[in-house]
């Protein structure tokens, strides 16, 4: 399966924060935003990589990542001229995916929980299987969201886009796994009336042809809102008490590309030897001192 990572938009909801620097480039507590959705992937084992971003912005994200070979994973970008919608992704990233199995993650999402990874490997089976995984988390306010309503009998029967009066609590986060066929019904989806190219129409599509499944995250999973000056410092608040109470860090990308096995000891090392002035630098250090 490959990955791709949507790091474009306008950001305007962070004004001024966002008229120079891409919103996914901001730090979230002591890494830029952009490492929590790169690590998800990392998490489900995703080593192909592409980066979506603007034009303004792409070269920003090549200097920040590079080819990734220093984590051990590929990484591919592609520009995206103008904010069209979620399903461009699949377009844009047509030759990259190639004729393989595809994960969306959206440059801005945040997860964090227990079982994650046995989470995003299930998900990836599911949607080689039967065409789509998505997931529903509940959340107070669904109003902003993809939204999905159940029957009865708890089967899903549509998703809708932002809905003013939602029919269920339980939100779509942009974390999406599909079969190859999501570049196709991506190019048949036609605008929405806020002039875009849904997600949620390419998740219908699936429905209506029984290959989505939505999988319920439980309410151990933290879902971090990054929408807002106040949501960002929220998150950035919630990453640094769990690190300094754990002592582990969350979506340390290099930290998961050790742990996983995509580089070695030495290599981390030498990661951790260049950013030694630094917390971060000294935990990656720390991590091949004493095995945690
Ligand atoms: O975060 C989950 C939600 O993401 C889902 O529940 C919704 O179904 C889905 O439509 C999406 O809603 P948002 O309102 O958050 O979408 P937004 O337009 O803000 O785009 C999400 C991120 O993707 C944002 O950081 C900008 C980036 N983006 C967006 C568009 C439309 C792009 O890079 N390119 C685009 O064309």
């Amino acid at each position: 399966m490959k990955g791709i990572v949507l790091a474009g938009g306008k950001g305007t909801r962070l004004y001024p924060n966002t008229i120079v620097v891409s919103k996914q480039l901001l730090p979230i507590y002591d890494k830029p935003l952009i490492y929590y959705p790169i690590s998800v992937l990392l998490l489900a084992g995703i080593r192909e990589i592409l980066i979506i971003s603007t034009p303004h912005d792409i070269d920003n994200y090549k200097e920040l990542l590079g080819d990734g070979s220093k984590i051990g994973v590929k990484f591919e970008y592609v520009v995206q001229q103008e904010p069209r919608g979620l399903a461009d992704a699949f377009i844009l990233g047509e030759n990259f995916i190639k004729n393989d199995s595809v994960c969306l993650v959206l440059g801005d999402n945040v997860f964090y929980g227990q079982a994650f990874s046995k989470l995003l490997h299930s998900a990836i089976e599911t949607a080689e299987k039967y065409g789509a995984n998505i997931f529903g988390l509940m959340v107070k306010d669904p109003r902003e969201f993809g939204v999905v309503e159940f029957n009865d009998e708890g089967r899903v029967i549509s998703i809708e886009e932002k809905p003013e009066n939602p029919k269920s609590s339980y939100a779509v986060p942009g974390l999406y796994f599909y079969d190859n066929s999501v570049v196709e019904i991506a190019k048949n989806v036609k605008p929405s009336e806020r002039g875009e190219i849904e997600i949620t129409a390419v998740n219908n599509e699936y429905l209506q042809q029984g290959k989505l499944m939505v999988t319920l995250m439980g309410r151990g999973m933290a879902w971090l809102d990054t929408g807002s000056p106040k949501g960002m410092y929220k998150a950035s608040g919630f990453v640094k008490t769990v690190q300094e109470m754990q002592g582990f860090y969350i979506s340390c990308i290099e930290e998961i590309a050790w742990r996983k096995g995509f580089i070695s000891s030495a290599q981390l090392r030498k990661i951790g030897e260049d950013l030694k002035i630094t917390e971060y630098g000294q935990y990656l250090l720390s991590l091949t001192e004493d095995r945690k």
